[in-house]
C-alpha cells in the first residue's frame, strides 16, 4: 500500500511526460502535409469514363482535398504522375516530408512492385484509395499489389473516398501512429 502511495505520483508524472511526447510528436507531424498521389491516367478525370469514374475533374478532387483537409486542421500536397519511376521517388519523398499518405494508384495498383516495396519503406500512415469499386470490374483489377503496405483500402465512393481518407489519416496522425 505504501509503495503504491508513493508510486502513485511519479507514475502520474511519467504518464503526463508520455502524453506530452505523444502531443509534441502529433503537432510535429501535423505540421507536415498529407501527401496525396495520383497515378496514370487520372489526369484526365471528368473526360475519361465519366460513368465509372465520375464528371469530377483531377482539379475539383484538389479542391475538395484542401477544404477537408483545412477542416481538420491539415494541409495536403496534391500531385498526379504517369510515370511509375515518378511515383516512386515522391513516395520515398514522402518518408521524411508527409505526415501522411494517399496513393491512388491508377492501373499501377495492379502491376507494381516497385510501388509496394517504396510505400512499405515509408514509415507515415498511408491509405489506398479508388474512385471505382475494383472488385466489381474486371478480374484483373481485383489484386492490389499496394494494399499490403497501407493502413486501409477505401473504394468505390467516388470523390468521397479521398475525403474518408484524409479523415482516417488524421485520426492516425492525431493518434501519434506510424505507419
Ligand atoms: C482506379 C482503378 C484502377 O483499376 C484503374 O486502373 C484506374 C483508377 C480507381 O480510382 O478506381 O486508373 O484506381
Amino acid at each position: 500500500m505504501a509503495e503504491k502511495l508513493i508510486k502513485g505520483p511519479v507514475s502520474s508524472a511519467g504518464a503526463t511526460r508520455a502524453a506530452h511526447r505523444i502531443i509534441r510528436r502529433s503537432l510535429a507531424a501535423m505540421a507536415k502535409p498529407i501527401y496525396v498521389l495520383n497515378g496514370p491516367n487520372l489526369n484526365l478525370l471528368g473526360a475519361r469514363e465519366p460513368e465509372v469514374y465520375g464528371r469530377e475533374t483531377l482539379e475539383d478532387l484538389r479542391a475538395r482535398c484542401e477544404r477537408k483537409a483545412a477542416a481538420l486542421g491539415l494541409t495536403v500536397e496534391f500531385r498526379q504522375s504517369n510515370h511509375e519511376g515518378e511515383l516512386v521517388a515522391w513516395i520515398q519523398e514522402a518518408r521524411t516530408k508527409a505526415a501522411g499518405l494517399i496513393v491512388n494508384a491508377g492501373a499501377f495498383t495492379h502491376t507494381s512492385i516497385a510501388m509496394l516495396d517504396a510505400l512499405l519503406a515509408c514509415p507515415v500512415p498511408s491509405v489506398e484509395v479508388h474512385l471505382s469499386n475494383i472488385f466489381t470490374r474486371e478480374p484483373f483489377r481485383h489484386h492490389s499489389y499496394i494494399s499490403k503496405a497501407v493502413r486501409g483500402v477505401i473504394c468505390g465512393f467516388g470523390a468521397i473516398g479521398y475525403e474518408l481518407a484524409i479523415e482516417a489519416l488524421a485520426d492516425a496522425i492525431a493518434a501519434g501512429k506510424s505507419k
